[in-house]
């Protein structure tokens, strides 16, 4: 199948390469469709996903997490392929916190439905002052999750021992910001402050290298 499908590369504009999935009037896309805005309020969240689906490739997106207290909300930027009750899916979450307590980086591949592969991280740097790239490399042998440039997460391919690998699926891309205050932060314990909303993520800019089906 892979060598049927053309490879593209695409960078840059979310006006042509994405579009809003809900919270339709929360999604902003600015300068051009150069920088995208998720916004959460008390009433939604949002989100968006890319146009086409992709089959391997190296995935960056720049994003600056929601600054100050960003307790109990939920920005993500994760793939997905979603035909029928079996799912291929690899997620970056990011957890958000109180003011100047650590974002938490949750990472995930679910494969054929089975998921239960989640590790966490803590950032080293404060993600909400600056862009920061968090990339996906996803090859039939391994899966690198990446944050301006350095490895922190390979899920190797272990198919030839029974282990489900996301292999054939192109999926869509995908980012959302949402409430997720009954897990989120510490355990679920602090919720959101919804006297600080709205809630702003921004991505910043991507760039796909990638088949493209
Ligand atoms: C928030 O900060 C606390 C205290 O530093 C930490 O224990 C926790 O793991 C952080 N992240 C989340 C998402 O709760």
């Amino acid at each position: 199948m892979l060598w049927i499908l053309p490879l593209v590369a695409h960078a840059g504009n979310f006006k042509k390469n994405f579009h809003s999935t809900w919270g339709h009037d929360r999604v902003g896309m600015l300068d051009d469709g150069k920088l995208l805005t998720l916004t959460l309020d008390k009433y939604s969240g949002s989100g968006f996903e890319s146009k086409s689906r992709y089959l391997f490739g190296k995935f960056d997106m720049k994003i600056k997490l929601v600054p100050r207290n960003s307790a109990g909300t939920v920005t993500t930027f994760f793939f997905l392929a979603s035909n029928g009750p079996v799912h291929d899916e690899i997620d970056f979450e990011f957890l958000g916190n109180v003011t100047g307590e650590p974002y938490t980086i949750h990472t995930n591949v679910f494969s054929q439905g089975k998921g239960n592969r989640e590790q966490q991280f803590k950032l080293w740097f404060d993600p909400t002052t600056d862009f920061h790239t968090y990339s996906i490399t996803w090859n039939p042998h391994n899966i690198i999750f990446s944050i301006d440039g350095l490895p922190i997460r390979e899920f190797k391919n272990r198919g030839s021992i029974g282990v489900p690998y996301p292999i054939s699926k192109p999926m869509k891309i995908y980012a959302s910001l949402w409430n997720a205050d009954d897990w989120a932060t510490m355990g679920g314990r602090v919720k959101t402050n919804w006297k600080e909303a709205p809630f702003v993520a921004s991505y910043g800019g991507f760039r796909i290298t990638a088949f493209e089906s």
